[in-house]
């Protein structure tokens, strides 16, 4: 242990936040200040035929998209989505219009009214003929693979949207100033905002300035949309000549922002009789939504955690994301890693029950060592944990103990297998450029960096990274506001990046500094040389090569490896699905600061446990039904069972002090462990979130030996009467039509 690295030192946002005194965008005002409101069309895919303002137009401002001075894009990845749309709309909520008044009530009273002509919709992306993004991964030989195999097992998986539900709505504030704009609200990427609002507004870099304001969670969920919010809010403040504030009430962004991708995977695998894969053959469909957003890249890391962490010499992973006229979706904590991982996870568990295997023995069998190849073709460091996790993981939770004791009983129990690539993808930290200033202050240093607080505790480990390497006590670390007129592009906050990567530059950045420093102190430097500030940028480690045509190389720096155990108990009358206990084995590098690793591990698994069970967006005619707190329902504090978190430490060679990232891994693994859990109970449930709807309609698992109590509760006899649960979709689209997707034996039968 550090002198400060690997201790728990507390938040340095925790007490404002706790008191009540922190300020969000929406606690924001200035004199003169209009309120603003986004008008949205009502129809998922039309074209815009006339727009009626039925009410007195005194003291509005209105904008409408010929009010764009630069390009009618939100610029991200492929500049498709407008910024307001210009006589055509692609999916319900999208903005058309803007509203701004100095009072409130006269703005929310204000009748707009849109007149289109509908377009015909595609809300089924099976339906899409339109792909944003293809991915193709290779590895060996397919045929030869699958010809080593005793069996073949087939599945397909789903699962559905999620909203990020961070506790503070979206927000901007936009002021005009210095013959451009000021930008002040909830975000993760200001340099993103930035970029966004120099095309748009058609200005020069300087002239735009991009500050985050106290920022109530995000979760992904703040990485694009503030870039629409913030053109918004910016458009109406040069129109108008003054600031003017947006701020989304709870339904308005449960209706209009990003969600998870919801996605179809499918799987064929050859596997030996002693269960070793042989071949891996996965199919990734996903949801895209309106426009693209950044779905090529949640596409990407979707396929390069597909294969699950196990090893195999034959791979073929095929990727899609289409075009639907539902709202975009975005970045998600875990970004298209939960999706696949579901499905690997889940069909890893299928694998085990056709081949009559245990569990743990079916993964430790197949799990990535150090110096095995991922499908990529990446070379694994010894900081690779698969099995150390496994075991950990399944010995701590007494899993082979528990699977027997609960064998006919109403609890369940499973586990899942995961890893999580951190950082950007592929040459993604190259690109970036990312740099990182410190600068030295009488008592310490302050941190100048574009990285946001959002509750995860960025401030508090980049402090303790630059106290430990400068030598200096944590409180002599001061860290900025992510200012654009203040710090560096460092790259956004997403991607489990902030620690590994731009802590690492710091680390750099202190450990020059204190070179610089010799024997004196700050405080003497200063009066003796002047102000000192240091600047490092992101070079990648030796080796880390990738290649983007072929798929093929470092697909991330350094990967964290995790095994949860989940532990259910089935209400015998609803079906309701209750997790009683997680037992949750990450290992991360270096925990920089134990209690907020946990607190990731454990707010991850909550989300996770949301996603797994109850979470569920209700899609109607293209526009979210439920965008209420009473019917999305998330888990609160008391839906969280016991957590017993086990923190693993093998630390990698380019993180700071070893760590590496820890922001998204946690909420990988919860979703197939808690279904794996529901299959202990004979439940063929291969979709999520498990509600009682969907586990009293899946079939059984033949042979398993479902739970019986004797009784015949109502619901039960509709189990196992057919295969709607696992058959839908099977056969839609691809391999082997009527091929049963129950571990169809390859050379001999198999009787289950
Ligand atoms: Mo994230 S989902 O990389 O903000």
């Amino acid at each position: 242990m550090g002198l400060v690295v690997g201790r728990s030192v507390l938040r340095s946002d925790g007490a404002a936040k706790a008191a009540g005194t922190a300020r969000y965008v929406a606690d924001l005002a200035r004199p003169g200040m209009l309120h603003a409101r986004t008008i949205r069309s009502a129809i998922p895919c039309g074209e815009v035929t006339r727009i009626r303002l039925d009410f007195d137009r005194a003291g509005f401002t209105i904008v409408d998209a010929r009010d764009i001075p630069g390009r009618n894009v939100i610029s991200l990845v492929a500049d498709d989505q407008p910024c307001l749309a210009d006589g055509v709309v692609r999916h319900v909520a999208e903005p058309v219009l803007l509203l701004a008044h100095e009072d409130r009530e006269r703005l929310i009273e204000a009748e707009v009214r849109i007149e289109y002509r509908p377009g015909t919709a595609v809300l089924d992306p099976a339906a899409s003929g339109r792909a944003f993004k293809t991915v193709s991964i290779a590895k060996g030989d397919l045929a030869a693979g699958f010809r080593r195999a005793d069996f073949v097992v087939e599945g397909e998986y789903r699962t559905g949207h999620q909203e990020h539900l961070y506790i503070e709505p979206n927000g901007m504030l936009a002021v005009p100033e210095n013959g451009g704009v000021t930008i002040i609200g909830s975000m993760q990427c200001p340099y993103y905002v930035h970029r966004a609002l120099t095309a748009l507004l058609g200005l020069a870099p300087d002239k735009v300035r991009v500050a985050q304001a106290e920022t109530g969670g995000a979760f992904g969920g703040k990485e694009d949309y503030p870039s629409m919010i913030a053109g918004h809010a910016a458009l109406v403040a040069l129109k108008s000549g003054r600031p003017v504030k947006l701020v989304y009430d709870r339904a308005e962004d449960l209706l209009a922002t990003t969600k998870r991708h919801p996605s179809v995977v499918r799987h064929r695998t050859g596997v030996t009789r002693d269960g070793r894969i042989t071949a891996m053959d996965i199919e990734v469909l996903l949801d895209g939504g309106a426009y693209c957003t950044l779905s090529p890249v949640v596409l990407s890391r979707g396929c390069l955690h597909a294969t699950g962490p196990y090893r195999c010499d034959h791979v073929r992973v095929t990727g899609r994301v289409v075009m639907t006229n539902s709202p975009p979706n975005g970045a998600f904590r875990g970004f298209g890693a939960p999706q696949t991982l579901f499905a690997a996870e889940v069909h890893v568990e299928r694998i085990a029950e056709t081949l009559g295997l245990d569990p743990v023995r079916v993964r430790a069998v197949n799990a990535l060592r150090p110096g095995d190849t991922t499908a990529t073709g990446q070379v694994l460091g010894e900081d690779t944990a698969a099995l150390d996790v496994l075991r950990a993981a399944a010995r701590r939770s007494g899993f082979a103990r528990k699977r027997r004791a609960y064998r006919g009983t109403h609890r369940g129990i499973g586990l899942a297998l995961f890893f999580h690539g951190a950082g950007f993808t592929g040459n993604g930290e190259l690109h970036l450029q990312s740099k990182a200033s410190l600068e030295l202050t009488p008592r310490g240093a302050r941190v100048l960096v574009s990285s946001t607080e959002m509750g995860q505790g960025q401030r508090t480990v980049h402090a303790q990274i630059v106290a430990e390497a400068l030598g200096v006590p944590y409180e002599a670390v001061e860290v900025a506001v992510a200012d654009t007129a203040v710090v560096p592009d460092s790259g956004p906050t997403v991607a489990s990046r902030t620690t590994m990567i731009v802590g690492g530059l710091l680390r750099d950045c202190a450990v020059e500094m204190r070179r610089r420093l010799g024997r004196l102190s700050p405080a003497a430097y200063l009066r003796r040389h002047g102000p000192l500030v240091v600047t490092r940028q992101y070079a990648p480690p030796p080796n880390q090569e990738w290649d983007e045509d072929s798929y093929r190389g470092s697909a991330y720096g350094s990967y964290g490896w995790a095994c949860d155990v989940i532990e259910v108990e089935r209400d015998p009358v609803t079906e309701e699905i209750r997790p009683i206990r997680v037992t949750a084995a990450h290992e991360v590098g270096r925990a920089l600061n134990p209690l907020a690793v946990r607190g990731q591990i454990e707010g991850g698994t909550a989300q996770g446990l949301g996603y797994a069970l109850l979470e569920e967006v209700v899609l109607r005619g293209g526009a979210m039904a439920n965008a209420q707190f009473t019917n999305y329902v998330v888990p609160t504090t008391l839906d969280i069972p016991p957590l017993d978190v086990l923190i693993l430490e093998k630390p990698y060679a380019h993180g700071p002090f070893g760590a590496k990232g820890v922001g998204e891994m946690p909420i990988d693994g919860v979703a197939p462990a808690v279904v794996n859990a529901i299959r202990s109970l004979g439940v063929d449930l291969r979709e999520i979130p498990a509600t009682p709807e969907r586990v009293m309609g899946a079939p059984e698992i033949g042979g398993l030996g479902r739970a019986t109590d004797g009784s015949s509760a109502p619901g039960r006899s509709g189990r196992g009467q057919g295969t709607r649960g696992q058959g839908r979709g099977t056969g839609r689209r691809g391999w082997n039509p009527g091929a049963s997707d129950a571990g169809a034996p390859k050379t001999r039968a198999r009787s289950r």
